[in-house]
């Protein structure tokens, strides 16, 4: 018998595919598989049974992986198998970035009383207006799984799009557009993009890749997405630049003290993957 742990919710059509010769209900201690989504791994200890943590998403920010190579512990992602979702989580924070949906939203509910609300719509909804993003430029930092499908996407709803990524697989430069510029110095997407949505994984060379001195490069206005992982972005450094206006919007899928009270950031609590189709998806990668 293999014994598996979960360590957070797997969704069930994934856990299915064990056969009889898996235990999918056994404790972390007695475990020869992991299956994890969010959990934090780094400061628990890891047992001698454990040969393979298979973790049900993009990121491994949350699992050791210098302790698990040196005891051999093979570490799986499920690469892909939530794109779809994280995509159309950026082209919509896009939208909500251009248009003011979300204060027009908030004005309809704090108008619902009314009477008039109809005639009243018309004088207030000015106060909402924004722009499109057909024909602007949106600039695709990372062009693995998720970015190149943002990429494609933003060409198909008319943007002019730029990429960068100087570790592309040939995967993903056979699916993108040929539509997309391909950039080799991502100083030329600061300079030149409307929006900017940043696609990379949190390593000690991306931490902070977002800082003052990149955002200096920028175009006044900007706007920049990420829906990726905090650490690429310098806070500070993004609160000074959306109280100058040099950054229009900001928005993450990642909340901490300092965003959450950031006037100009759009926060959303980690929803990037949260459909059920790329719960399912995750869940069967990783099992398989
Ligand atoms: C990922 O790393 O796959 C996404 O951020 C979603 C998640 O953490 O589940």
């Amino acid at each position: 018998m293999i014994n598996v742990n979960c360590l957070n919710n797997i969704a069930a059509c994934g856990l299915k595919l064990f056969s009889d010769e898996y235990n999918t209900e056994s404790s972390f201690e007695d475990a020869q598989a992991v299956l994890v989504r969010s959990a934090k791994m780094h400061d628990m200890e890891l047992s001698d049974n454990l040969l393979a943590i298979a973790r049900a998403g993009a990121g491994v920010n949350n699992i050791p992986l210098d302790k698990c190579a040196e005891e051999g512990i093979v570490v799986f992602n499920t690469p892909g198998a939530n794109a779809n979702a994280v995509k159309e989580q950026v082209i919509a924070a896009m939208l909500l970035a251009s248009r003011d949906l979300i204060g027009g939203n908030k004005w309809v509910a704090d108008n619902a009383e009314d009477p008039d609300i109809a005639k009243a719509t018309e004088k207030a909804k000015k106060a909402f207006a924004g722009q499109e993003i057909k024909g602007k430029k949106l600039g695709v930092i990372g062009l693995g799984a998720i970015g190149q499908l943002v990429a494609n996407a933003a060409i198909a709803l008319g943007m002019e799009v730029y990429g960068y990524d100087p570790y592309v697989s040939v995967k993903a430069a056979w699916n993108l557009s040929s539509e997309v510029k391909y950039i080799s110095d991502v100083k030329d997407i600061y300079k030149e993009c409307n929006y900017i949505t940043v696609h990379v994984p949190a390593l000690d060379s991306t931490k902070g890749m977002i800082n003052k001195e990149s955002i200096a490069l920028m175009k006044d206005g900007v706007v920049i997405l990420n829906f990726a992982r905090d650490i690429l972005v310098n806070d500070a450094d993004m609160a000074d630049a959306l109280a100058n206006g040099k950054v229009s919007r900001y928005v993450t899928d990642f909340p901490n003290p300092a965003v959450v009270n950031m006037p100009g950031a759009l926060v959303l609590p980690h929803l990037g993957a949260s459909t059920e189709e790329s719960e399912e998806n995750c869940a069967v990668m990783a099992a398989k």
